[in-house]
């Protein structure tokens, strides 16, 4: 047999042969697997570093879209804050409007009721001082003892001094109620086509004249603006005339104050302009003059609100120019800074 036959020394090279072999396969075995093994774990990794890859662009994405939607929030937080600011302020400015047109009744009608025993105080009060002067030439026509003439003269003179002050007062007072009734008035004049910029000029030409002509020292420099697109417009002149002359008075009232205060400081200054901005007409006047305090900026358009001393004003300007424009379908306001300027703006429509 020839498998007999193989020596020891064959067997013993076919046994290590064979087991070379099977270790060879083993190993290769053993090599494919483990790289096949690295192969899973490196697709594993770049598996892992695309999804860590595609979270961080997640992220990043929510991040840009949180930032966008709070730009957003924040943008209608803001527009909402604001439409509610505007809708407060119109709610002021409405029951201001109210009040204003409650005042105006309430004034007419107190006015009516004070003029008609006014006119008698003063309708006596005449017929007082003719009697008066009467008396004083019946006692002098008659020889009266000294003592007795001179005690009833002096009497005579100190009745005929209360007399003259019950009348003076009394026809201030009929003029306070004149003007009240000027509330009442509700048609002053008609509707004309008007040059804004000529009206505007020549009222604080007028009013400038009249200031001077009572306050002499009184010098003031002036800025004006006429946009030449102001267009004719449909008022009542002397409606608006009357307006603008309580302006330019209280605003050279306001400056002449200033003066006494800072005397050669200070210059005064005025600035009347006129501008077209879409239907509207604007005439602006600002002076630098003393300004209106804060406090009392909500009174100003109030009848009878004044701070000048009693006598010289009766606070009825810009309570009588409110009335005017409002008729006129318009619109009024003032802004100051107190110790350094106060604007009037007064807005009309071309309809
Ligand atoms: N340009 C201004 N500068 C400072 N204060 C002003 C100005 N305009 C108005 N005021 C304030 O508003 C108040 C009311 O003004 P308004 O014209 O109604 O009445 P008046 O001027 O006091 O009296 P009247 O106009 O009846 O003579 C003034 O007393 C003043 O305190
Ligand atoms: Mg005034």
């Amino acid at each position: 047999m020839v498998i007999l036959d193989i020596s020891i020394q064959s067997r013993v090279i076919i046994g290590i042969s064979a087991m070379l072999v099977l270790f060879t396969s083993f190993l290769i075995v053993f090599i494919s697997n483990h790289r096949k093994k690295l192969q899973y774990h490196k697709n594993l990794q770049a598996l892992h570093e695309e999804q860590e890859k595609h979270l961080k662009e997640q992220n990043a994405l929510l991040e840009q879209k949180v930032k966008e939607r709070t730009v957003e929030l924040s943008l209608q937080t803001e527009s909402l804050e604001k439409t509610l600011d505007e809708l407060k302020a119109s709610q002021s400015q409405l029951i201001q409007k109210e009040k204003m047109a409650s005042l105006g009744e309430l004034t007419a009608g107190i006015a009516h009721e004070i003029q008609n025993p006014l006119n008698f105080v003063l309708n006596f009060g005449e017929l007082n001082t003719e009697l008066i002067n009467e008396m004083k030439s019946m006692i002098s026509a008659e020889t009266l003892p000294q003592k007795f003439n001179n005690e009833m003269n002096e009497l005579i003179n100190n009745f005929s001094g209360n007399q003259y002050k019950i009348l003076h007062h009394g026809r201030r007072a009929d003029g306070i109620v004149k003007n009240m009734l000027q509330h009442s008035r509700k048609h002053r004049g008609i509707l004309e086509l008007t040059d804004l910029n000529e009206l505007t000029d020549e009222y604080l030409k007028l009013s400038y004249h009249g200031f001077r002509a009572k306050h002499k020292s009184f010098i003031c420099d002036f800025e004006t603006s006429y946009d030449g697109a102001v267009e004719k417009i449909r008022i009542i002149p002397q409606d608006i005339g009357h307006i603008l002359v309580n302006l330019f008075q209280n605003s050279f009232y306001s400056m002449n104050d200033k003066i006494k205060l800072l005397q050669d400081k200070y210059e005064a200054k005025l600035f009347v302009s006129t501008e077209k901005k879409g239907n509207k007409a604007i005439i602006t006047v600002k002076d630098n003059g003393v300004g209106i305090p804060e406090n009392i900026m909500d009174k100003i358009f109030q009848p009878f609100f004044t701070t000048k001393p009693t006598g010289e004003a009766t606070g009825l300007g810009l309570s009588l120019s409110y009335d005017i424009i409002k008729a006129h379908r318009g619109e009024m306001k003032a802004e100051s800074k107190e110790g350094e300027y106060a604007t009037f703006i007064m807005e009309l429509n071309y309809q």
